[in-house]
Protein backbone atom coordinates (compact mmCIF):
# COMPACT_ATOMS: atom_id res chain seq x y z
CA UNK A 1 0.00 0.00 0.00
CA UNK A 2 0.94 3.54 -1.23
CA UNK A 3 0.59 6.14 1.63
CA UNK A 4 1.01 10.18 0.93
CA UNK A 5 2.10 12.22 3.61
CA UNK A 6 2.02 15.48 1.51
CA UNK A 7 -2.21 15.50 2.84
CA UNK A 8 -2.92 18.52 4.30
CA UNK A 9 -4.45 17.38 8.06
CA UNK A 10 -5.79 20.19 10.52
CA UNK A 11 -4.64 18.99 13.99
CA UNK A 12 -6.20 22.05 15.34
CA UNK A 13 -9.55 20.74 17.93
CA UNK A 14 -7.87 17.62 18.20
CA UNK A 15 -6.53 17.70 21.72
CA UNK A 16 -3.01 17.91 20.25
CA UNK A 17 -0.66 19.42 22.53
CA UNK A 18 1.47 20.38 19.48
CA UNK A 19 -1.35 22.43 18.22
CA UNK A 20 -3.64 23.20 20.53
CA UNK A 21 -1.11 25.13 23.09
CA UNK A 22 -1.44 27.89 20.63
CA UNK A 23 -4.43 30.08 20.26
CA UNK A 24 -3.06 31.15 16.58
CA UNK A 25 -3.36 28.69 13.77
CA UNK A 26 -0.86 30.56 11.60
CA UNK A 27 1.94 29.26 14.14
CA UNK A 28 3.42 26.49 12.57
CA UNK A 29 4.42 23.94 15.14
CA UNK A 30 7.82 22.07 14.96
CA UNK A 31 8.30 21.05 18.44
CA UNK A 32 7.44 18.31 20.39
CA UNK A 33 8.38 14.85 18.80
CA UNK A 34 5.23 13.71 17.42
CA UNK A 35 4.39 13.40 13.48
CA UNK A 36 1.63 15.24 11.51
CA UNK A 37 0.77 12.07 9.79
CA UNK A 38 -1.82 9.58 9.94
CA UNK A 39 -0.67 6.12 11.40
CA UNK A 40 -0.37 2.87 9.37
CA UNK A 41 -3.78 1.64 7.91
CA UNK A 42 -3.89 -1.49 9.94
CA UNK A 43 -3.26 0.28 13.33
CA UNK A 44 -6.47 2.30 12.49
CA UNK A 45 -8.43 -1.12 11.25
CA UNK A 46 -7.11 -2.71 14.49
CA UNK A 47 -8.45 -0.01 16.82
CA UNK A 48 -11.92 0.39 15.18
CA UNK A 49 -12.40 -3.07 15.39
CA UNK A 50 -11.31 -2.85 19.24
CA UNK A 51 -13.41 0.24 19.72
CA UNK A 52 -16.51 -1.47 17.92
CA UNK A 53 -16.32 -4.25 21.18
CA UNK A 54 -17.23 -1.04 23.31
CA UNK A 55 -15.93 -2.40 26.37
CA UNK A 56 -12.53 -0.90 27.98
CA UNK A 57 -11.58 -2.53 31.50
CA UNK A 58 -8.33 -3.16 32.83
CA UNK A 59 -5.62 -4.37 29.81
CA UNK A 60 -3.63 -7.20 29.96
CA UNK A 61 -1.46 -8.21 27.21
CA UNK A 62 -1.42 -11.47 25.36
CA UNK A 63 0.84 -13.95 24.99
CA UNK A 64 1.41 -13.43 21.20
CA UNK A 65 2.23 -9.54 21.75
CA UNK A 66 5.25 -10.59 23.97
CA UNK A 67 6.16 -13.30 20.92
CA UNK A 68 5.87 -11.10 18.07
CA UNK A 69 8.39 -8.43 20.80
CA UNK A 70 11.04 -10.92 21.07
CA UNK A 71 10.97 -11.94 17.19
CA UNK A 72 11.80 -8.37 16.50
CA UNK A 73 14.39 -8.22 18.69
CA UNK A 74 15.83 -11.28 16.95
CA UNK A 75 15.09 -10.35 13.34
CA UNK A 76 16.29 -6.52 13.67
CA UNK A 77 19.25 -6.39 16.18
CA UNK A 78 20.29 -10.31 16.68
CA UNK A 79 19.07 -9.84 20.18
CA UNK A 80 17.91 -13.19 22.13
CA UNK A 81 15.35 -12.45 24.66
CA UNK A 82 12.68 -14.32 26.80
CA UNK A 83 9.03 -13.67 26.36
CA UNK A 84 8.95 -12.83 30.36
CA UNK A 85 11.86 -10.08 30.14
CA UNK A 86 9.34 -7.44 29.15
CA UNK A 87 7.41 -5.45 31.38
CA UNK A 88 4.64 -3.44 30.43
CA UNK A 89 4.74 0.62 31.24
CA UNK A 90 2.75 3.61 30.04
CA UNK A 91 5.49 5.71 28.42
CA UNK A 92 8.84 6.02 28.48
CA UNK A 93 9.55 8.61 30.71
CA UNK A 94 7.28 6.88 33.34
CA UNK A 95 9.26 3.94 32.40
CA UNK A 96 12.91 5.72 33.44
CA UNK A 97 11.78 7.70 36.39
CA UNK A 98 10.39 4.27 38.01
CA UNK A 99 13.67 2.70 37.25
CA UNK A 100 15.71 5.49 38.78
CA UNK A 101 13.21 5.19 41.60
CA UNK A 102 13.39 1.69 42.23
CA UNK A 103 17.26 1.00 41.79
CA UNK A 104 18.77 4.70 42.90
CA UNK A 105 19.05 5.88 46.47
CA UNK A 106 19.24 9.33 47.96
CA UNK A 107 21.36 11.99 47.51
CA UNK A 108 23.44 9.30 44.76
CA UNK A 109 23.79 10.88 41.16
CA UNK A 110 22.63 9.98 37.84
CA UNK A 111 24.63 10.07 34.83
CA UNK A 112 23.50 11.68 31.54
CA UNK A 113 24.98 12.96 28.56
CA UNK A 114 23.51 17.09 27.70
CA UNK A 115 22.38 18.76 25.72
CA UNK A 116 19.50 15.69 26.07
CA UNK A 117 16.09 15.50 25.69
CA UNK A 118 14.89 17.56 28.85
CA UNK A 119 12.90 14.47 30.93
CA UNK A 120 16.41 13.29 31.30
CA UNK A 121 17.60 16.58 33.48
CA UNK A 122 14.21 16.21 36.00
CA UNK A 123 14.32 12.65 36.15
CA UNK A 124 16.85 12.47 38.88
CA UNK A 125 15.39 15.22 41.14
CA UNK A 126 12.35 14.09 40.46
CA UNK A 127 12.91 10.93 42.61
CA UNK A 128 15.81 12.28 45.62
CA UNK A 129 18.80 11.71 43.61
CA UNK A 130 21.55 14.33 41.56
CA UNK A 131 22.05 14.87 37.79
CA UNK A 132 25.46 14.84 36.93
CA UNK A 133 26.41 15.44 33.14
CA UNK A 134 29.05 14.19 30.98
CA UNK A 135 28.42 16.84 27.92
CA UNK A 136 28.53 15.68 24.34
CA UNK A 137 31.09 17.47 22.35
CA UNK A 138 30.90 17.91 18.54
CA UNK A 139 33.21 18.79 15.50
CA UNK A 140 31.86 20.80 12.76
CA UNK A 141 32.03 20.81 9.29
CA UNK A 142 30.24 22.54 6.02
CA UNK A 143 28.04 23.47 8.44
CA UNK A 144 27.33 20.37 10.04
CA UNK A 145 27.14 19.41 13.58
CA UNK A 146 28.70 15.93 14.35
CA UNK A 147 28.33 14.94 17.92
CA UNK A 148 30.23 12.36 20.14
CA UNK A 149 31.54 10.68 22.95
CA UNK A 150 34.39 12.31 24.70
CA UNK A 151 35.57 8.71 27.18
CA UNK A 152 37.44 10.89 29.23
CA UNK A 153 34.53 13.42 29.64
CA UNK A 154 32.43 10.60 30.22
CA UNK A 155 34.90 8.74 33.25
CA UNK A 156 35.89 11.55 34.87
CA UNK A 157 32.13 12.96 35.52
CA UNK A 158 31.63 9.34 37.66
CA UNK A 159 32.11 9.45 41.00
CA UNK A 160 32.47 5.61 42.31
CA UNK A 161 29.77 4.75 44.56
CA UNK A 162 28.22 7.86 44.04
CA UNK A 163 27.53 7.85 40.55
CA UNK A 164 25.31 4.88 40.54
CA UNK A 165 23.08 5.49 37.13
CA UNK A 166 23.73 6.01 33.68
CA UNK A 167 20.34 7.54 31.71
CA UNK A 168 21.38 6.88 28.30
CA UNK A 169 19.74 8.05 25.13
CA UNK A 170 20.46 5.52 22.51
CA UNK A 171 20.00 6.69 19.73
CA UNK A 172 20.38 10.67 20.66
CA UNK A 173 17.82 13.28 21.34
CA UNK A 174 18.28 16.44 20.22
CA UNK A 175 21.98 15.24 18.78
CA UNK A 176 20.34 12.91 15.90
CA UNK A 177 22.96 9.88 16.67
CA UNK A 178 23.07 6.03 16.52
CA UNK A 179 25.88 5.57 18.26
CA UNK A 180 29.04 3.00 17.09
CA UNK A 181 29.26 0.19 18.87
CA UNK A 182 32.70 0.95 20.03
CA UNK A 183 31.23 3.77 21.78
CA UNK A 184 28.35 1.70 23.25
CA UNK A 185 30.57 -0.65 24.53
CA UNK A 186 33.15 1.91 25.90
CA UNK A 187 30.51 3.27 27.92
CA UNK A 188 28.68 0.12 28.89
CA UNK A 189 32.18 -1.66 30.33
CA UNK A 190 33.05 1.73 32.06
CA UNK A 191 29.67 1.38 34.05
CA UNK A 192 30.45 -2.18 34.65
CA UNK A 193 33.23 -1.45 36.58
CA UNK A 194 31.57 1.20 38.24
CA UNK A 195 29.05 -0.80 39.52
CA UNK A 196 26.52 1.67 37.44
CA UNK A 197 23.26 0.85 36.21
CA UNK A 198 22.67 1.51 32.76
CA UNK A 199 18.97 2.73 31.80
CA UNK A 200 19.23 2.52 27.94
CA UNK A 201 15.92 4.62 26.46
CA UNK A 202 15.72 3.60 22.79
CA UNK A 203 12.72 4.86 22.17
CA UNK A 204 13.87 6.16 18.76
CA UNK A 205 15.25 2.54 17.68
CA UNK A 206 13.02 2.47 14.61
CA UNK A 207 13.22 6.17 13.25
CA UNK A 208 16.94 5.63 11.12
CA UNK A 209 18.42 7.12 8.12
CA UNK A 210 20.67 6.14 5.37
CA UNK A 211 21.67 2.88 6.25
CA UNK A 212 22.30 3.27 9.78
CA UNK A 213 21.77 -0.21 11.96
CA UNK A 214 20.26 0.51 15.58
CA UNK A 215 22.43 -1.52 18.41
CA UNK A 216 20.45 -2.01 21.66
CA UNK A 217 22.94 -1.50 24.36
CA UNK A 218 22.22 -4.39 26.19
CA UNK A 219 22.70 -6.94 23.25
CA UNK A 220 26.53 -6.08 23.11
CA UNK A 221 26.90 -8.87 25.82
CA UNK A 222 25.19 -11.37 28.71
CA UNK A 223 27.27 -9.05 31.54
CA UNK A 224 26.14 -5.97 30.26
CA UNK A 225 22.61 -7.37 29.50
CA UNK A 226 22.25 -8.31 33.31
CA UNK A 227 23.34 -4.04 34.13
CA UNK A 228 20.80 -2.82 31.59
CA UNK A 229 17.36 -1.92 31.42
CA UNK A 230 15.94 -1.14 28.17
CA UNK A 231 13.24 0.76 27.48
CA UNK A 232 11.38 0.97 23.95
CA UNK A 233 7.58 1.81 22.24
CA UNK A 234 6.00 1.93 19.35
CA UNK A 235 4.80 5.53 19.75
CA UNK A 236 7.46 7.33 18.35
CA UNK A 237 7.71 5.05 15.43
CA UNK A 238 4.62 4.97 14.29
CA UNK A 239 3.15 7.86 16.01
CA UNK A 240 0.70 6.74 18.43
CA UNK A 241 2.60 8.65 21.36
CA UNK A 242 -1.28 9.40 22.49
CA UNK A 243 -2.19 6.03 23.23
CA UNK A 244 0.35 5.54 26.28
CA UNK A 245 1.63 1.89 25.36
CA UNK A 246 5.48 1.34 25.81
CA UNK A 247 7.78 -1.38 27.46
CA UNK A 248 10.95 -2.37 29.48
CA UNK A 249 13.33 -5.37 28.06
CA UNK A 250 15.26 -6.57 31.71
CA UNK A 251 17.05 -9.89 31.13
CA UNK A 252 18.00 -9.51 34.97
CA UNK A 253 15.76 -11.23 36.81
CA UNK A 254 16.57 -9.53 40.35
CA UNK A 255 15.94 -6.30 39.04
CA UNK A 256 12.67 -7.23 36.57
CA UNK A 257 11.14 -8.71 39.64
CA UNK A 258 11.57 -5.26 41.60
CA UNK A 259 11.07 -3.16 38.42
CA UNK A 260 7.74 -4.82 37.84
CA UNK A 261 6.48 -5.19 41.34
CA UNK A 262 7.22 -0.82 41.90
CA UNK A 263 5.37 -0.23 38.19
CA UNK A 264 2.30 -2.65 39.58
CA UNK A 265 2.45 -0.91 42.85
CA UNK A 266 2.32 2.20 41.53
CA UNK A 267 -0.98 1.55 39.42
CA UNK A 268 0.68 2.29 35.99
CA UNK A 269 -1.01 0.18 33.40
CA UNK A 270 -0.85 0.23 29.52
CA UNK A 271 -3.64 1.54 28.18
CA UNK A 272 -5.85 -0.85 26.41
CA UNK A 273 -6.27 0.84 23.01
CA UNK A 274 -2.38 1.59 22.94
CA UNK A 275 -2.18 -2.71 23.50
CA UNK A 276 -4.17 -2.91 20.50
CA UNK A 277 -1.94 -0.44 18.10
CA UNK A 278 1.11 -1.71 19.16
CA UNK A 279 0.51 -4.91 18.04
CA UNK A 280 -1.09 -4.14 15.01
CA UNK A 281 1.86 -1.69 14.33
CA UNK A 282 5.08 -4.28 15.05
CA UNK A 283 2.88 -7.00 13.10
CA UNK A 284 2.14 -5.18 10.59
CA UNK A 285 3.55 -1.78 10.21
CA UNK A 286 6.72 -1.52 8.87
CA UNK A 287 5.44 -0.65 5.02
CA UNK A 288 4.46 2.24 6.43
CA UNK A 289 7.70 2.70 8.06
CA UNK A 290 9.65 2.02 5.30
CA UNK A 291 7.25 5.07 3.36
CA UNK A 292 7.81 7.66 6.53
CA UNK A 293 11.18 7.31 7.00
CA UNK A 294 11.97 8.26 2.66
CA UNK A 295 9.58 11.17 3.40
CA UNK A 296 11.22 12.77 6.82
CA UNK A 297 14.93 11.68 4.81
CA UNK A 298 13.63 13.98 2.14
CA UNK A 299 12.67 16.52 4.40
CA UNK A 300 15.75 16.69 6.48
CA UNK A 301 18.04 17.02 3.36
CA UNK A 302 16.29 19.77 1.86
CA UNK A 303 16.63 21.44 5.71
CA UNK A 304 20.25 20.96 5.83
CA UNK A 305 20.67 21.88 2.12
CA UNK A 306 18.54 25.30 2.57
CA UNK A 307 20.10 26.26 5.38
CA UNK A 308 23.22 25.77 4.47
CA UNK A 309 22.85 27.54 1.15
CA UNK A 310 20.86 30.51 2.96
CA UNK A 311 21.78 30.50 6.52
CA UNK A 312 26.22 29.65 6.56
CA UNK A 313 26.49 30.92 9.66
CA UNK A 314 24.11 28.46 11.08
CA UNK A 315 25.24 24.94 11.78
CA UNK A 316 23.01 22.26 12.56
CA UNK A 317 23.34 18.70 12.34
CA UNK A 318 21.85 16.00 9.95
CA UNK A 319 20.46 13.32 12.16
CA UNK A 320 21.50 10.19 11.35
CA UNK A 321 18.04 8.89 13.70
CA UNK A 322 15.12 10.70 14.70
CA UNK A 323 13.40 13.18 12.99
CA UNK A 324 14.67 16.22 14.81
CA UNK A 325 17.35 18.67 13.87
CA UNK A 326 19.39 20.49 16.41
CA UNK A 327 20.54 24.38 14.92
CA UNK A 328 23.52 26.17 16.49
CA UNK A 329 21.66 29.91 16.26
CA UNK A 330 24.23 31.68 18.90
CA UNK A 331 25.75 33.59 15.58
CA UNK A 332 22.05 34.83 14.77
CA UNK A 333 21.46 38.22 16.63
CA UNK A 334 17.95 38.15 18.04
CA UNK A 335 16.34 40.35 20.33
CA UNK A 336 15.20 39.28 23.95
CA UNK A 337 11.54 37.90 23.60
CA UNK A 338 9.37 35.74 26.00
CA UNK A 339 10.22 32.47 25.50
CA UNK A 340 6.62 31.07 25.16
CA UNK A 341 4.86 28.51 28.04
CA UNK A 342 6.79 27.80 30.67
CA UNK A 343 10.08 28.93 28.75
CA UNK A 344 9.62 25.99 26.13
CA UNK A 345 9.98 27.98 22.68
CA UNK A 346 12.50 29.95 21.58
CA UNK A 347 10.75 33.31 21.44
CA UNK A 348 13.01 35.22 18.65
CA UNK A 349 11.20 32.77 16.21
CA UNK A 350 7.60 32.20 17.80
CA UNK A 351 7.30 35.97 17.58
CA UNK A 352 9.30 36.89 14.21
CA UNK A 353 8.62 34.06 11.99
CA UNK A 354 5.41 32.05 13.55
CA UNK A 355 7.51 29.13 13.94
CA UNK A 356 7.70 27.31 17.30
CA UNK A 357 10.51 25.51 18.23
CA UNK A 358 12.11 23.58 21.31
CA UNK A 359 14.31 26.12 22.91
CA UNK A 360 18.02 24.50 23.50
CA UNK A 361 18.46 25.89 26.72
CA UNK A 362 15.69 23.07 28.07
CA UNK A 363 18.23 20.40 27.24
CA UNK A 364 20.81 21.08 29.71
CA UNK A 365 23.62 24.33 29.63
CA UNK A 366 25.27 23.18 26.52
CA UNK A 367 21.85 23.69 24.46
CA UNK A 368 21.86 27.83 24.90
CA UNK A 369 21.25 29.28 22.22
CA UNK A 370 20.39 25.90 20.25
CA UNK A 371 17.08 24.97 19.04
CA UNK A 372 15.51 22.21 18.10
CA UNK A 373 12.96 21.59 14.86
CA UNK A 374 10.60 18.46 14.07
CA UNK A 375 11.01 17.63 10.63
CA UNK A 376 8.24 15.36 11.06
CA UNK A 377 5.68 17.43 8.92
CA UNK A 378 4.34 18.03 5.66
CA UNK A 379 7.17 18.86 3.27
CA UNK A 380 5.15 22.28 2.11
CA UNK A 381 4.62 23.03 5.55
CA UNK A 382 8.20 22.46 6.83
CA UNK A 383 9.31 24.74 3.45
CA UNK A 384 7.00 27.66 4.62
CA UNK A 385 8.66 27.49 8.11
CA UNK A 386 11.83 27.74 6.77
CA UNK A 387 11.40 30.31 4.79
CA UNK A 388 9.55 32.08 7.75
CA UNK A 389 12.64 31.32 9.73
CA UNK A 390 15.16 32.46 7.23
CA UNK A 391 13.33 36.17 6.55
CA UNK A 392 13.03 36.21 10.77
CA UNK A 393 16.83 35.87 11.01
CA UNK A 394 17.54 38.17 7.35
CA UNK A 395 15.32 41.03 8.54
CA UNK A 396 16.01 40.69 11.98
C1 LIG B 1 14.49 10.10 24.24
C2 LIG B 1 13.02 10.14 24.52
N1 LIG B 1 12.51 9.40 25.52
C3 LIG B 1 11.19 9.42 25.81
C4 LIG B 1 10.32 10.21 25.09
C5 LIG B 1 8.87 10.25 25.44
O1 LIG B 1 8.40 8.99 25.76
P1 LIG B 1 6.95 8.79 26.35
O2 LIG B 1 6.03 9.70 25.63
O3 LIG B 1 6.70 7.35 26.09
O4 LIG B 1 7.05 9.08 27.80
C6 LIG B 1 10.81 10.99 24.05
C7 LIG B 1 9.90 11.88 23.29
O5 LIG B 1 10.29 12.70 22.52
C8 LIG B 1 12.19 10.95 23.75
O6 LIG B 1 12.71 11.68 22.76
Amino acid sequence: MSYHFDQPIDRYHTDSVKYNIFDDPSTIPLWVADMDFVSPSPVIEALKTRIEHGVFGYAFENKPLRELLVKRMADLYNWHISPDDIVWVPGVVTGFNMAIRAFGRMGEEVLIQTPVYPPFLSAAPNNGLFTKSAPLVYTQQDGVLHYHIDMDVFQSAIIPGKTKTFLFCNPHNPVGRVWTEAEIRAMAEVALENEMLIISDEIHCDLLFDNHRHIPTASLSPEIARNTITLMAPSKTFNIAGLGASFAIIQNQALRNRYAEMVWNAGLHINILGLVAMHAAYEHGDDWLRQVLAYMQANRDLTTQFVNQYLPNMPITHPEATYLTWWDTRAVSRPPTQNGFMGMFEGFFLDKAKVALNRGITFGAEGEGFVRINLATRRDLLQEALERMRSAIIDG
